[in-house]
């Protein structure tokens, strides 16, 4: 399984390759949020920030927390001239904030990776009434990208479970949230190019045990066979995998 704690070696690929597509997630759930501007909001596992940067910029206070410190470390950076907006280092199952500071909290593509934990947290830290909107992979696979990975070389399955909207459901009901609807979500994202998708995605593949078992030769072996993949689908030969999330909103 790919070790989904190393969240900080994704850094330079997150801001490449991640935040292009989670940042228009994060503009539609604040369009239809649609928070007064002032209201006070909390996105947990903020990452390298889209979500932060956006509310800010509509007028929302906003706090983004994340456990990884230097993904932390330059979202902080990032923020620093922007005065509605500032950041935590902390674990999404400890908030470090008093019950129903918040108005609204948000979460794309990381509350879900942190166990049931951070849902009872987002529930206790949004003031009664107040949305909740997660963002998660509807696929085992997750992203198109491992998608891509997983499928030419079986040996690098992610292997989360896939997550049906009656799961996603049940989640936030015993989180103790309340009209909770889950529907898909679904946004563009970029491809590298060919010979370069194995490079750009390194930082997810070298912590995988399937690929540190690999010979030199396999791993140029799996460079190849990427490459070739995605020049088919570059050249529309293959359909280009869809990105596959859903969302859930509720009520505290
Ligand atoms: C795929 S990234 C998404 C980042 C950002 N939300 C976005 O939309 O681009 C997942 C983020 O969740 C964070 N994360 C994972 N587990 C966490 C936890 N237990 N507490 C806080 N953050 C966590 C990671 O450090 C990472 O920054």
């Amino acid at each position: 399984m790919i070790d989904l704690d190393h969240h900080d070696s994704m850094l330079p690929a997150a801001v490449k390759w991640i935040e292009p597509t989670t940042g228009e997630i994060a503009g539609r759930l604040l369009d239809e949020a649609a928070l007064p501007a002032g209201a006070r909001i909390l996105d947990v596992g903020a990452g390298t920030g889209p979500l932060v940067v956006a509310a800010a910029s509509r007028g929302l206070e906003v706090v983004g927390v994340d456990i990884a410190p230097l993904t932390t470390t330059y979202l902080t950076g990032r923020v620093a001239a922007l005065p509605l907006a500032s950041t935590d280092l902390a674990d999404a199952n400890a908030l470090p904030y008093p019950d129903d500071s918040f108005d609204a909290a948000f979460s794309v593509l990381a509350a879900m990776y942190a166990g049931p934990g951070a849902l009872t947290e987002m529930r206790r830290v949004v003031r009664p009434g107040g949305t909740v909107a997660i963002v998660h992979w509807a696929r085992s696979y997750m992203s198109p990208y491992t998608r891509i990975i997983w499928e030419t070389s079986p040996e690098l399955a992610v292997n989360l479970p896939a997550l049906t909207p009656a799961d996603f459901t049940a989640a936030l009901t015993g989180a103790g949230f309340t009209d909770v609807r889950v529907a898909p979500i679904t946004a563009g994202y970029a491809l590298p190019a060919a010979d370069e998708f194995l490079l750009e995605f390194s930082p997810f593949v070298i912590t995988h045990p399937g690929y540190r078992a690999m010979s030199p030769t396999q791993r140029a072996g799996l460079d190849t066979a990427l490459a070739a993949r995605v020049r088919r689908i570059e050249t529309g030969e293959e359909p280009r995998p869809p990105f596959e999330a859903l969302v859930a909103w509720g009520r505290a």
